[in-house]
C-alpha cells in the first residue's frame, strides 16, 4: 500500500527517484553513443511535445528506472513476483516470472513509492509494446537498432497473433505503443533539452495527487 505523502515527503521521494536516475545514468547506455539519462530526458520530452498528459510524460521519463534501483529493493521485487507466481489464482494468473525484466521492476518500483497505476502500467509496457510492433511491422524491426534486435530475444520476440489481439484490447494499448515508439527514438547525439528539474512540479503534483 502506497503512502499517504504530504508536499514533503512527496518531494523527498521525487528527489530520491531522480536521484536514482542521475547516479544510474552516469553509466553509458548500453550499446549507444548516448547516456541513460539523455535518453530519459528525450523519451520524456517527446511526450511533452505531443502534448501528453503528465502521467505519460513521467512514465516516459521513469520507463528505464528499473536497471537503476537499488539491488535490494530489485530483489525483493522479483522474490515477491516468484511468490505470486507460486500460488497462482485467477488474480495473478499473468505474472510470468520467466519473461520479468527490469520494465518490470521499474513498474512495482513505482507502484512502492506512490506513483498511479497508469504509470506503473506504462511503464511495464514498453518491453511488450517493442513485441508488439515487431511482430505487426517489419519496417519497425528493420529500423531497431542491434542493441535492441539482440535484446527482443531475451524479451520473448514477437508476439503471436494471440498476443497481439491481447494487448490490442489493453485500455492503455495506444499509449504504450507510443511509449514505445519515442523511446526507440530517444537516441539522438547532443541533444539540449531540459533536465531532471524540470520535471519536479509534475512529479511532485503527482504523488501527492495519485495517493489523496
Ligand atoms: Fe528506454
Amino acid at each position: 500500500m502506497a503512502p499517504q505523502p504530504d508536499i514533503e515527503s512527496a518531494q523527498q521521494t521525487v528527489e530520491l527517484i531522480f536521484n536514482v536516475l542521475e547516479e544510474g545514468s552516469k553509466k553509458e547506455y548500453l550499446g549507444e553513443d548516448i547516456s541513460q539519462l539523455e535518453h530519459s530526458l528525450q523519451t520524456a520530452q517527446q511526450a511533452r511535445d505531443a502534448q501528453a498528459d503528465n502521467e505519460t510524460v513521467l512514465a516516459a521519463l521513469l520507463h528505464d528506472i528499473g536497471q537503476f534501483c537499488d539491488r535490494q529493493t530489485a530483489m525483493d521485487i522479483m522474490a515477491e513476483a516468484s511468490d505470486l507466481a507460486g500460488k497462482t489464482t485467477e488474480s495473478t494468473s499473468n505474472v510470468k516470472v520467466g519473461v520479468k525484466g527490469h520494465e518490470y521492476i521499474g513498474g512495482q518500483y513505482l507502484r512502492r513509492l506512490g506513483f498511479s497505476e497508469k504509470v506503473a502500467q506504462l511503464v511495464e509496457a514498453h518491453v511488450v509494446a517493442k513485441r508488439y510492433l515487431t511482430a505487426m511491422d517489419q519496417a519497425y524491426y528493420d529500423g531497431l537498432s542491434s542493441a535492441s534486435k539482440a535484446s527482443l530475444k531475451y524479451q520473448g520476440g514477437p508476439f503471436s497473433a494471440e498476443q497481439v489481439k491481447e494487448f490490442e484490447s489493453d485500455p492503455l494499448f495506444r499509449e504504450k505503443v507510443q511509449l514505445r515508439l519515442w523511446d526507440d527514438k530517444a537516441k539522438v547525439v547532443g541533444l539540449d533539452l531540459p533536465g531532471l528539474e524540470s520535471y519536479k512540479d509534475i512529479a511532485v503534483q503527482h504523488l501527492i495527487r495519485s495517493s489523496a
